[in-house]
């Protein structure tokens, strides 16, 4: 096993092999290194509460918003300790994954949102590829089952949220993307193709609808049960109907990368170029690749980051230079994981959290979460990191 301080230096000596190495640079790559070990040794710490999965947190405080295994971010916990499994080979981290990912596979019955990709497939999901245990694959394909439940084919799509029915019929968010993941999966698992055919319907409807010329995507689209069509274009939690918040065009990318994946269909293929495009050569994007929360807040730049839209970009980005070869898209990855290894955005060492990564945005308008560290950030973070030491094998 590698040790795990040197594991990180090495990678990220290995990201700085094309800068001038100079004495400075290695000591602040040594002392990120350390301070990044304290990150993890803090996730693997944190108290088992199958009532209290690490979501948020106010980092003044230093309060930990925890939350139920309903909560749409419930398996990211699970799924960023099978991911430092991965990195480090240790096994402690195995045995809390393990853990926390039989708190969350109840999900695989909840009907109530769209959200089953999300909770069980960065849980489960992880720790069926890791663990390759017959039972982590029934559960993922029960949990495909319960997501299907809520396609309505005259729409074409998945229906992403059950409140404020008084202002929307049949919203359909960019963010639902993600989950067909597990469909696809549950397809490849269970070889009915009921999964994929849905999730192709789904991701087909989401491209007609969801894009504007420029290739940004709207956030919610609403439609009509009896004709089927959108008949709303609206947001939830960007700036305006009509801005681009950047977490939902990172959705978009990887949900799209992530389709072409499985299906080989290139319009989808052509959609995630597209949409990375306007991410990464946006002139609202500051210079070290970590965006604004929407590209589109006249304030910029006084207004909050959202790390979490950088790491899940980074991510996808990383996947689609593997189908394109496009250097555009491998250089954004490094850049964020090279800004992100900064005092900047990492929280600092004395600080108790199973967190990494400080200021993302979960939802401005609604007040919650801003300019915090939230769990996805992570999530993606390590994710990237993993997708970036296969690419190099
Ligand atoms: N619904 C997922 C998000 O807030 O990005």
């Amino acid at each position: 096993m590698i040790k795990f301080s040197h594991f990180i230096i090495g990678f990220m000596l290995l990201l700085c092999a094309c800068k001038p190495n100079n004495k400075e640079n290695r000591t602040d790559t040594k002392s990120v290194s350390s301070i990044l070990d304290k990150r993890y040794s803090d996730i693997l710490e944190y108290p088992l509460d199958s009532m209290a999965f690490p979501r948020s947190m106010d980092i003044k405080t230093g309060d930990i918003n925890g939350v139920p295994s309903k909560d749409w971010t419930s398996g990211f916990f699970p799924g960023n300790l099978w991911q430092l499994y991965k990195i480090t080979g240790n096994e402690a981290y195995k045995i809390k994954a393990e853990q926390w990912t039989a708190f969350s596979e109840k999900e695989k019955l909840n009907k109530a949102s769209h959200d089953a990709g999300f909770k069980v497939y960065c849980s489960v999901g992880n720790a069926f590829e890791i663990t390759d245990n017959q039972h982590y694959k029934d559960v993922i394909i029960e949990a495909a089952k319960t997501l299907i439940s809520r396609y309505n084919p005259n729409v074409g799509a998945i229906k992403s949220w059950d409140f404020n029915s008084d202002e929307w019929q049949y919203p359909v968010i960019i963010d639902n993307m993600m989950n067909l993941e597990l469909l696809f999966k549950a397809t490849q698992l269970s070889q009915d193709s009921i999964y994929y055919n849905i999730a192709v319907q789904h991701a087909n409807t989401t491209l007609k609808n969801h894009f504007r010329k420029d290739n940004s995507s709207y956030h919610v689209i609403v439609y009509d049960t009896i004709s089927g069509k959108p008949y709303k274009k609206i947001t939830h939690q960007g700036y305006s109907d009509e801005s681009a918040w950047a977490r939902g065009q990172s959705w978009a990318v990887y949900g799209y990368t992530m389709a072409y994946r499985f299906t080989k269909n290139s319009s989808y293929l052509d959609q995630a170029k597209a949409t990375a495009l306007y991410f990464i050569n946006n002139k609202n994007l500051p210079e070290d690749g970590i965006p604004y929360w929407d590209f589109n807040d006249p304030s910029i730049p006084n207004v909050p980051k959202d790390v979490s839209a950088a790491t899940i970009m980074a991510s996808a980005l990383i996947e689609l230079y593997s189908y394109t070869r496009d250097d555009q898209f491998l250089n954004y990855s490094k850049k964020v994981i090279e800004s992100l290894k900064s005092r900047e955005y990492i929280i600092p060492e004395k600080v108790k959290a199973p967190f990494i990564f400080m200021h993302s945005t979960g939802n401005l308008p609604a007040n919650s979460e801003i300019d915090e560290p939230i769990v996805y950030a992570d999530y993606y973070y390590l994710e990237s990191v993993l997708r970036m030491l296969n690419s190099q094998k």
